[in-house]
């Protein structure tokens, strides 16, 4: 019978070593960014009571019909986490944080599970890096969150990005706004397609992002939510634009975002490539002023934002950007005969506990076999010890840009490659 090898699950993907150092870059950028800003990290469990995504997300939401429901072995329904913005507030009011000085800034790196048609940027296992500021109304939060999601795309020296940024209201002027988007598109239901003739009656809001061709024409005329803004909305939205205006940061106001979450409230933004525009959004995120009540705390403001990591990665490989990596092995440690081996791994031990990187491949006798490892890994140094090393009590040297080679007393050898590599 011939042998099964298994597959990973559709729609996820095996990170390999090649990948992990943008992840690793990425991350460390974000975190830095995010540290510098005041924001402090959490983790939330990878799995929740799915009921927090009904309430909090909605439940008619798209999201929360792409999310991994099961049940465990006490019958509770739990769901794989398909977004982090509910747990943090369920965490927020769970762990006590009202009590701590207000607004409470987190940022999490995490990943999340949706049920989605994989494709190209579109996983059914995704990471993303969000950042959260909850018990804060102050328009200036927006307009710092913008700033901060700028600089991290900065940092990278991604630049073909654009910000696309809206408003869509709140309690009291946005269900004003929808039964005249709706009124607007009542007697245009029988030319609009099938998903939005179903966005109409439970998210008429999305009758606005709809890609469709005949959905588009009609598009076009529609009411805006921007001329619809109460005055408190319309003032807010309004300071919020000034303070990034004040940074010459660049956006485009875009009527056309309405994110697909039910508990965002007045400003919303997301993040584009410049070239695919809204296919393959690279951010996302918004004000969410009801959430925490929602979710049973006492009213209060929030706003935050999730970077797409894996969106991200693709996005620097296609602009081809080049990072300094840390190199972490610098020294290949040879051997010749069974006695240096042992030395050899004495060495190796002995390099690694001073926090030098290096690596030995003990499976091989000859030298130029390991010799040609070394060069394959580009470290610097290869250390050798031989039958004659050995018996001497000392170490081969060899610098492999160079090819010269030295001797040195074994006990030596750890401070001069401490020296030689500067650490
Ligand atoms: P979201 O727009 O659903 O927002 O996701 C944010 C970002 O995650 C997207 O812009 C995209 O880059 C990435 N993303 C989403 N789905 C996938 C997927 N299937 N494969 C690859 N990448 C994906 C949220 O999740 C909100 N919780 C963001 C937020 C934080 N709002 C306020 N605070």
């Amino acid at each position: 019978m011939a042998k099964r090898i298994f597959q990973k699950p559709r729609g996820t993907r095996d990170i390999l070593p090649v990948e992990q150092k943008y992840f690793k870059y990425v991350q460390n950028i974000f975190e830095t960014v995010a540290e510098d800003a005041g924001f402090r990290k959490i983790t939330t469990p990878t799995f929740e009571d799915s009921k927090l995504f009904m309430r909090g997300v909605g439940k008619e939401a798209e999201l929360t019909k792409e999310m991994y429901v099961f049940e465990d072995k006490s019958a509770n329904s739990l769901a794989l986490r398909p977004e982090g913005t509910a747990p943090i507030v369920r965490a927020y009011l769970e762990d006590g944080m009202q009590s701590l000085p207000q607004p409470v800034n987190l940022y999490y790196f995490s990943n999340f599970f949706r049920y989605e048609r994989p494709q190209a940027g579109r996983y059914r296992e995704l990471w993303q890096f969000g950042l959260e500021v909850i018990g804060d109304k102050s328009p200036l939060v927006d307009a710092n969150i913008v700033a901060t999601v700028w600089r991290m795309y900065k940092k990278l020296n991604l630049t073909d990005i654009s910000i696309q940024i809206n408003s869509i209201g709140c309690g009291i002027c946005r269900p004003k706004y929808v039964k005249l988007l709706k009124k607007y598109y009542q007697g245009k239901l029988a030319k609009v397609c099938a998903d939005c003739k179903k966005r109409y009656k439970v998210n008429p809001l999305r009758l606005l992002d709809c890609k469709n061709e005949k959905c588009l024409e009609i598009q076009k005329e529609a009411p805006q939510m921007i001329n619809n803004l109460c005055s408190a909305c319309h003032d807010h939205f309004k300071t919020v634009l000034e303070y990034v205006d004040e940074l010459e940061i660049d956006y485009v106001l875009n009527p056309k975002i309405v994110r697909g979450l039910d508990y965002y409230t007045g400003t919303v933004f997301e993040v584009w490539n410049a070239k695919d525009g809204a296919q393959n959004s690279l951010g996302g995120g918004g004000r969410y002023d009801l959430l925490v009540e929602l979710l049973g705390g006492n009213k209060t403001p929030a706003m935050g934002f999730g970077v797409g990591v894996d969106r991200t990665i693709e996005e620097m490989e296609k602009e081809a950007i080049v990072f300094e990596q840390d190199k972490n092995v610098n020294i290949f440690v040879a051997q010749l005969g069974s006695k240096a081996r042992k030395k050899c791994f004495k060495l190796l031990n002995d390099l690694l506990d001073a926090g030098i990187g290096a690596e030995a491949r003990f499976d091989k006798g000859g030298i130029g076999d390991q010799l040609k490892i070394a060069s394959k890994l580009g470290v610097e140094y290869t250390l050798l010890i031989g039958q004659r090393e050995a018996f001497d009590g000392t170490v081969i040297i060899k610098d492999m840009a160079s090819g010269n080679q030295e001797v040195f007393p074994y006990e030596k050898i750890v401070k001069v490659m401490r020296k030689r590599l500067g650490r």
